[in-house]
């Protein structure tokens, strides 16, 4: 499944970005909440998920990534706001099973991400815990950075490790000509911004990121 992040949208006319990257094939919405203080960039909260609620009708699920230093103090608005799933960095918490949870009591999808200087054995007792498994391909905080490949190992030690119920996401620098390594490491959900959203012919960026993924 391809997930846009709007934080390569362009936020004056983020309901009409939102309806054409998915009427043109994009599964969901990926929401990059960033606190300028877990990374150094401030992007958006609540009230924006409630946009994107309102410009989906509550029908497209929404995944927010939390770069946040407390994401249990912004998991219950984000929810109440729309937010199907809440996906928290190891790094940002001092105990990551309570974390995991607590998010879990909220009634949404629970996911666990990790930098990429963090090793992914960080994750391993979260396994039983979470749905969702993010792999961060790029140093959180920004779109438009390039991919880092040598994330792809992580990928696939945690593909050996899920359970059919759960999912691999990768997150940063995703486009046409990193997506089909990422699939073939064990990927299911693709976050992609600024290959969608920078392209001239937004349909056509679309249609060739999923023609990798056939
Ligand atoms: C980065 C965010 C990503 C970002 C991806 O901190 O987590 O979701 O929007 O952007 P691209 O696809 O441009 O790398
Ligand atoms: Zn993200």
């Amino acid at each position: 499944m391809i997930a846009a992040s709007i934080l390569s949208a362009n936020f004056a006319r983020l309901g009409a970005e939102i309806e054409e990257v998915l009427g043109h094939g994009c599964d969901f919405l990926h929401l990059d909440v960033m606190d300028g203080h877990f990374v150094p960039n401030i992007s958006f909260g609540p009230h924006i998920t409630e946009g994107a609620r309102q410009a989906t009708a509550g029908k497209v699920y929404l995944d927010a990534h939390l770069m946040v230093t407390n994401p249990l103090k912004y998991a219950p608005p984000l929810v109440k706001a729309g937010a199907h799933g809440i996906t928290f960095h190891v790094e940002a918490v001092d105990d990551a099973l309570a974390a995991a949870r607590e998010i879990r009591k909220l009634g949404c999808h629970v996911g666990v991400t990790l930098r990429p200087m963090t090793s992914v054995e960080t994750l391993y007792p979260l396994l039983d815990e979470v749905d969702l498994l993010l792999v961060m391909s790029v140093k959180p905080g920004f779109s438009g950075q390039k991919f880092m490949a040598d994330m792809l190992p992580k990928v696939r030690e945690l593909k050996k490790r899920v359970h059919k119920n759960q999912r691999i996401e990768i997150d940063g620098g995703i486009n046409h000509e990193t997506a089909k390594a990422a699939r073939d490491a064990g990927v299911d959900w693709f976050v992609v911004a600024s290959a969608i959203f920078d392209a001239k012919d937004r349909p056509a960026a679309i249609a060739s990121i999923r023609e990798q993924l056939q």
